[in-house]
């Protein structure tokens, strides 16, 4: 595959492979069937640079880059995709800080964040606004030097094991341009865990209601002015999205080796089934679609990492390599037969992992909107 690497990339590579195929792929299943949340190994990433690695290291990141991230979000997610989703929403929320913070957020929140020891949430869905977070109803009310903060956020990827939470809420004013963001610490009075959601996927990691009583945020708290709260979530998300296009080329290539590894061993018809051409033609569709994606989402990052807008492209990305990874995770099913069934391959958990990757950091719709409004502009 033909996109250049750096030594200091191939290095990231190389690391995070072996440390997620020793100390992961090891655990996963168990994370999985027990619905266990990997703060251990959370803790272990944040000592390898992995929980801030677009951020500069005066404020607690290991500044590897996009392109770094990418490799290293696509080796967590080979190995465990639970823990590679933790990994990307505290990378995408120390992204937030960085972009709209002051100084003194940096020095107060962001350090933390990045080097891992303040797990990050990113509270912006509610029950009824998802795709479009205009239409949201939670409210920060301003009163003296705090803003009081009422309402229910929904599907928060690390929200019960978080300690900081960039919250996205309506502080006046009509859909979009009404909202603002904050950094809102959760062990501040008045913000609960309500709903832990049951999932069909991702068991190891935790998506849960945040629940918002009269909790007062400081107003220097805030990120940005009051108002810009529809861009911060917009720029994390472009970001977010590098990071999730990365997990699904991860989620594609653990299904590809899972498949071929299958295919080598199992016989039937007095042969090993990799000889049979049905076999070969899912398997070449595959490794070509996994390629595509790769390409795209490489590209995605490289553009953010020159400081190029990209959200076109990463948008291109998030949408080809999840509709990719849920194509492959099928075939890859498919050619395990009756096994890929059963809990006793890993395929079944790939399977049921990729699901997600269409419908969260914005669906395969919302993508579509997005590259199609461009296209129109120009
Ligand atoms: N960067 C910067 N600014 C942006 C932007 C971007 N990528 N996209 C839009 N904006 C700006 C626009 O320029 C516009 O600014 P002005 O008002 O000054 O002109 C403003 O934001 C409004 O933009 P739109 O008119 O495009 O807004 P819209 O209401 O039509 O919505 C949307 C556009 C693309 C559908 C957007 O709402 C969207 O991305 N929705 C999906 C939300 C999403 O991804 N949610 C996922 C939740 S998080 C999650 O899943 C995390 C997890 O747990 C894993």
């Amino acid at each position: 595959m033909s996109f250049p690497l750096t030594s200091e990339q191939e290095m990231v590579q190389s690391m995070v492979r072996g440390f997620a195929r020793s100390k992961i792929e090891p655990v996963a299943a168990r994370l999985d069937r027990d619905e266990a949340f990997p703060a251990d190994i959370l803790d272990q990433l944040g000592e390898l640079g992995l929980m801030g690695m677009m951020i500069p290291a005066e404020y607690g990141g290991s500044e590897a880059g996009a392109v770094a991230y990418s490799l290293a979000m696509q080796e967590i997610a080979y190995s465990c995709v639970s823990t590679s989703v933790a990994m990307s929403v505290n990378n995408l929320s120390c992204d937030a800080v960085l972009a709209f913070g002051s100084e003194e957020q940096k020095q107060q929140h962001l350090i933390p964040m990045a080097q891992g020891r303040s797990l990050a949430c990113f509270a912006l869905t509610e029950p009824g606004a998802g795709s479009d977070p205009g239409g949201m109803q939670c409210k920060a009310v301003r009163d003296g030097d705090a803003y009081v903060v009422n309402g229910t956020k929904a599907f928060i990827t690390n929200g019960s094991h978080a300690k900081r939470t960039i919250l996205v809420a309506r502080t006046g004013g009509d859909r979009n341009k009404g909202l603002s963001a904050f950094i809102v610490e959760n062990d501040s009075p008045g913000l609960s865990v309500g709903t832990v959601e049951d999932k069909m996927g991702l068991r190891g990691s935790n998506t849960v209601e945040l629940v918002f009583e009269d909790c007062r945020v400081p107003v220097e708290n805030r990120l940005g002015e009051e108002g810009d709260g529809f861009r911060v979530a917009m720029v994390a998300l472009d970001g977010g999205r590098v990071g999730i296009a990365s997990q699904c080329v991860g989620i594609g290539q653990a299904c590809l080796d899972e498949a071929v590894n299958y295919a080598r061993e199992r016989k039937q018809f007095g042969k090993p089934i990799a000889e049979f051409q049905a076999m070969q033609w899912m398997i070449a569709d595959m490794a070509t679609e996994i390629e595509a994606a790769r390409l795209l989402t490489f590209n995605a990052a490289a553009m953010k990492e020159r400081g190029e807008p990209f959200t076109r492209e990463v948008s291109m990305a998030k949408l080809f390599a999840s509709e990719m990874a849920n194509r492959v995770a099928a075939r890859a099913l498919q050619i395990h037969g009756g096994y890929g069934y059963s809990k006793h391959y890993k395929i079944e958990r790939l399977y049921r992992d990729a699901r997600v990757t269409t419908i969260y950091e914005g669906t395969s719709e919302v993508q579509r909107l997005v590259i199609a409004r461009r296209e129109l502009e120009g």
